[in-house]
């Protein structure tokens, strides 16, 4: 069975978006997953088709329904997989998440716009909340195509060379090395000389310590939690 998303949203034209494109885009083509952008609205009850209304106690912008969010959910959302709610107040996305979804059957995004979904639609159904960075995005959607590219990518057959995946960053725990191709020599600039000595062993120490430098200069939490655990 194809990992399988479905998205809740007000906009389902933005889906798959740029995930119809080059590699996701390729294994959604070839059924190695599936996607499900589904428009929210079409589960308003009124003539007007209303979503939204006013927050209780006043204040700006406006408030997904917790009965019409809910009806969308009930209907196509299936326990086996994960509801994941977009949100700036949810846990932050890491590639220890983002393997544990590839390796399920899938998920149900929910995605906000405006203030966001009325906290008892979020409650009645136990959704996970998960941010993908601190910034405020204008709504949910983007954020689901960040989660899924994370995904796809890692799901059997997408991403071509196993290696590619061990070898990436946050993988090995590491930042990446620095990468060069041709021209040997480029405005001047050259490539640094181990890379061009046929020496696979000091290509790789090169590499490392490389990565352990980048790491520890850029980001001293990756580089505190890797020497953790060496
Ligand atoms: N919706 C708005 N901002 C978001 C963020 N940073 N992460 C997930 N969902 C969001």
């Amino acid at each position: 069975r194809p990992w399988s998303a479905v998205v809740l949203t007000l906009f389902p034209e933005m889906f798959p978006g740029p995930l119809g494109l080059s590699l996701a885009g390729k294994a959604l083509a070839e059924g190695v997953w599936t996607l499900d952008a589904v428009d929210i609205r079409g589960y308003a009850r009124d003539r007007h088709r209303t979503v939204d209304d006013t927050p209780f106690g006043g204040g700006a912008g406006m408030v997904m329904r917790p009965d019409v969010v809910s009806d969308a959910v009930a209907a196509n959302h299936t326990p086996e997989r994960r509801l994941i709610y977009p949100s700036p107040r949810g846990r932050v996305l890491d590639q220890a998440l983002v393997r544990e979804l590839a390796a399920g059957p899938g998920v149900t995004l929910v995605c906000g716009r405006y203030e966001g979904l009325d906290q008892r639609a979020i409650d009645a159904w136990s959704m996970e909340e998960v941010s993908v960075g601190d910034v405020v995005l204008s709504g949910g959607e983007p954020a689901a195509l960040v989660m899924l590219d994370a995904v796809v990518r890692l799901l059997p057959g997408v991403t071509g060379k196993a290696e590619s995946l061990a070898e990436e960053s946050f993988e090995t725990g590491l930042l990446e090395y620095p990468h060069y191709t041709r021209p040997q020599v480029w405005d001047g600039r050259t490539v640094p000389e181990v890379l061009v000595s046929g020496h696979h062993g000091r290509v790789a120490q090169w590499r490392r310590e490389q990565a352990e430098a980048i790491t520890r200069n850029r980001r001293p939490d990756l580089w505190a939690r890797y020497v953790e655990k060496e």
